[in-house]
């Protein structure tokens, strides 16, 4: 089986920063570097879509401070790279409720995703940003409920409403050694494999996502069947 959607929560930015006696800034500015190398293997793995977990609903907790820099670090990352996942072909995407990081920020996507709106993209990257998958299940359920009753509630209805990529992710990768899913794509890994990596966000390298696709290509996957 190969994989063909690829989701990662890239965690350990903070815990990464701290071993090595450097502010939380340049944890995540290091996390970015990390995915620039990790989009670059993703194309040439042929995957159709890569998923990033970049903020959740729960990060608006973290001080003003650190969430102020992950949103100039956003705006630096596409200010930055948008030029060079053009020239790789890479479609951007961003979703999630975005909009407490302001009108500048909002703005700024909306021109990334513009700019890397092409027909048939190398990789499509989907960017999670102040999303929850028990917040999208729930403006799900809304929607359905506003809906004329003649309309036919189905899996594919139910992933077409979410706000995430509608298709099912093959592998999701942990990083930072947490075994736990912490509200990212629920509905959309129900028959994910899902590989727990030790190594902080930073440190995950092409080599480490590689030996994760060997492994992943070792797994057998039923779906339920024998
Ligand atoms: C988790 O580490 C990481 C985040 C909350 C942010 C990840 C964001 C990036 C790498 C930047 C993405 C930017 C773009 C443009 C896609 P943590 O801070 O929770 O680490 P810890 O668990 O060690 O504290």
């Amino acid at each position: 089986m190969t994989i063909k959607n690829l989701a990662i929560i890239m965690d350990g930015n903070g815990r990464w920063a701290k071993q090595n006696k450097l502010p939380i800034k340049l944890g995540h500015s290091e996390g970015v570097k990390a995915l620039k190398k990790i989009v670059k293997e993703s194309v040439k793995q042929n995957f159709k879509s890569l998923t990033v977990f970049a903020f959740s609903s729960e990060n608006w907790r973290r001080s003003s401070m650190e969430v102020n820099s992950l949103n100039n670090l956003i705006l630096d990352s596409i200010e930055n790279e948008v030029p060079d996942l053009v020239d790789q072909e890479v479609s951007l995407n961003f979703f999630g409720d975005f909009k407490a990081f302001g009108k500048k920020t909002v703005s700024k996507i909306e021109d990334a995703e513009n700019q890397t709106n092409i027909k048939n993209p190398k990789l499509l990257l989907n960017v999670a940003l102040g999303f929850g998958g028990r917040q999208d299940i729930v403006a799900v359920c809304k929607k359905v409920s506003a809906m004329p009753d003649s309309v036919t509630i189905n899996q594919s209805l139910v992933s077409n409403l979410s706000e995430a990529p509608s298709d099912p992710i093959d592998l999701l990768i942990r990083t930072g050694g947490d075994l736990r899913l912490s509200n990212f794509l629920l509905y959309q890994l129900a028959y994910a494999e899902i590989h727990f990596v030790k190594k902080f966000w930073p440190d995950f390298s092409p080599a480490d996502l590689r030996r994760s696709i060997k492994k992943f290509e070792n797994t057998e996957r039923r779906f339920g069947k024998r």
